[in-house]
């Protein structure tokens, strides 16, 4: 075991499942985009990362990427706060079919924040699509293609992190308690 594996409670998503169901995704977003010129994917870092890559792989219809970077006002580790923009897009949305690409929808907030600021810029359309959601109470956010849901519990791999470690696991793992308050 590597060291980083001993921090680990329980793996919640293994790496076979979470890539056939990025394929089960893809296909489902190929086929609702039909017709369309093409998708505006924007990611949002640091966490999306490697979901965007993944599910861009496998898209079977034009697309461009292009990322934000955003972070919660307050949040060292694990704690919630308000979300800030610290990196905007790098050219106008207008008149394209936006999809935005999230991590991990917890209390919402992010989501719900980033649908507030896009749908303000006139695209043709704005859907989203997050990796994970938490099992929990939050406030009400559109998810238009979501991965998987997953208890409400510290979860790092496969791009998210706790203070920045575990971000490349390709797997989704709970982050022992002792770990997340340590
Ligand atoms: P929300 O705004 O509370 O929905 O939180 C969303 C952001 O918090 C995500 O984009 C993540 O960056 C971060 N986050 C929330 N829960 C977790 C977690 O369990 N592990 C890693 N990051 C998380
Ligand atoms: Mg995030």
């Amino acid at each position: 075991m590597t060291d980083l594996q001993q921090e680990l409670a329980r793996v919640l998503l293994s790496e076979e499942e979470i890539q056939m169901r990025i394929k089960e995704m893809a296909a489902q977003i190929t086929a609702d985009y039909e017709g369309v010129k093409r998708i505006y994917m924007v990611g949002v870092l640091k966490g999306a990362f490697m979901f965007m890559a993944d599910l861009a792989r496998h898209l079977r219809i034009n697309h461009v990427v292009d990322f934000i970077a955003v972070s919660s006002y307050g949040r060292k580790g694990a704690e919630s706060g308000e979300v800030r923009l610290l990196m905007d897009l790098r050219e106008p949305i207008t008149g394209e079919h936006v999809l935005i690409v999230e991590d991990i929808v917890d209390s919402g907030k992010t989501i719900h924040y980033l649908h507030e600021i896009f749908s303000g810029r006139q695209p043709a359309s704005l859907k989203t699509t997050a990796f994970v959601q938490k099992e929990r109470e939050h406030i009400p956010v559109s998810v238009d293609y979501l991965g998987f849901t997953i208890p409400d519990v510290w979860v790092v791999g496969y791009g998210l992190d706790y203070a920045e470690r575990f971000r490349t696991l390709p797997y989704v793992a709970e982050l022992k308690k002792e770990v997340v308050t340590k």
